[in-house]
């Protein structure tokens, strides 16, 4: 007995497509399955100015396989150096649909990231007038807070004081991984939504410590406990507007992974949409796995949905995905739930 699922085709609202030879690699992996994906900009050097975010949606589209279609949404990366009229020149203009907040020293390539907020209290203002959302890393970086902890203290300490002192600006709060997140999002208005991964609807901590150290399963923010993840779940399956699929898809080589000091990131482009069907279905709620991946997002962008469908199959047998994607840079691990799917994307 096979089961379909049709849906408006999905978009990604959080993804790290890399450059050169790596974003040749991933690039049909997410552009397969998905319409449209907001860009990550923490390139090296980061993507800061409209005519840097011109210049890689240019080697995106130059990327794209002839056969797919996929429309990046590029965002700005936000610095103490940010000019409030070249970002709204690059929203007036069509080119950019977000900027993007890392707190300096947070994750992978955010050195140029943010310190002293105030420094960027006029870009914060602009960005409320003109209606163009902020893009959280929601993590605070002060060395005396655990890194459990760090999603916790940042809605404290930064996101809080940012939503009380412009409460127009739109902010999402990105790869949310705790209960606390989820009721913060859910205790405020429309102007805060929040993303949420595929990999931390299925990991907790103890599926990076567990039995020795999984290196594909480190991330940030950090899987954290189990009640953390079925926070997650719920939030995720509830069809609530706020909460939508940024899947954080963050690809490294393998060894950068498996290394003495390893990076942060889970490579999930390839599997994501299979994998969120078993989640959904294992919570009695694929009804909803449409707005999670389809509508909420748009909703929140101020966007058209996809005018296409996607579906997906669940068959008796155990869909085969690749273990590793080939990049000429080197192998990247596609992320391993432990456990075997029976959907797949028809193509
Ligand atoms: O795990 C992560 N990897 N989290 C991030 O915030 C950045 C990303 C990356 O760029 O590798
Ligand atoms: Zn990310």
């Amino acid at each position: 007995m096979t089961q379909t699922l049709t849906l408006t085709r999905p978009d990604d609202w959080h993804l790290h497509l890399r450059d050169g030879a790596m974003l040749q690699a991933v690039l049909p992996e997410t552009a397969r399955d998905f319409g449209r994906a907001i860009i990550m900009p923490n390139l090296v050097p980061p993507v800061v100015t409209g005519d840097q975010a011109a210049a890689y949606r240019e080697r995106i589209l130059a990327a794209l396989p002839e056969d797919m279609s996929f429309e990046p949404l590029m965002t700005l990366y936000l610095t103490e150096d940010t000019d409030p009229e070249d970002v709204a020149a690059a929203y007036a203009s069509g080119l950019i649909k977000a900027v993007k907040l890392y707190p300096a020293g947070a994750t992978t390539n955010s050195a140029s990231g943010v310190t002293d907020f105030d420094k960027v209290r006029a870009v914060l203002e602009k960005m409320a007038e003109i209606g163009l959302p902020l893009c959280t890393h929601g993590e605070v970086t002060d060395h005396d807070i655990d890194i459990f902890d760090r999603e916790a203290v940042f809605i404290d300490r930064v996101l809080d004081p940012i939503r009380c002192a412009t409460p127009d600006l739109r902010v999402v709060m990105e790869h949310i991984t705790t209960s606390n997140a989820a009721d913060y999002v859910r205790s405020q208005d429309k102007n805060l939504g929040a993303t949420i991964t595929t990999h931390h609807l299925i990991i907790n901590r103890n599926h990076i410590l567990v039995g020795g150290i999984k290196p594909h399963y480190y991330c940030l923010p950090v899987a954290k406990r189990e009640e953390h993840r079925l926070a997650l779940r719920s939030a995720a399956t509830s069809g609530d507007v706020r909460f939508f699929l940024g899947t954080d898809s963050a690809p490294h080589i393998d060894p950068a992974k498996e290394s003495g000091c390893g990076c942060a990131g889970c490579f999930t482009a390839t599997n994501t949409m299979p994998l969120l069907a078993h989640v959904f279905e294992e919570e009695g709620k694929l009804e909803n796995l449409e707005k999670f991946a389809s509508q909420n997002g748009p909703s929140f962008y101020r966007l058209p949905e996809n005018p296409e469908t996607i579906t997906l199959v669940k068959s008796e047998a155990a869909a085969k995905f690749p273990k590793k994607i080939h990049s000429d840079d080197g192998p990247v691990t596609v992320f391993d739930p432990g456990f075997d799917i029976y959907w797949a994307v028809a193509n």
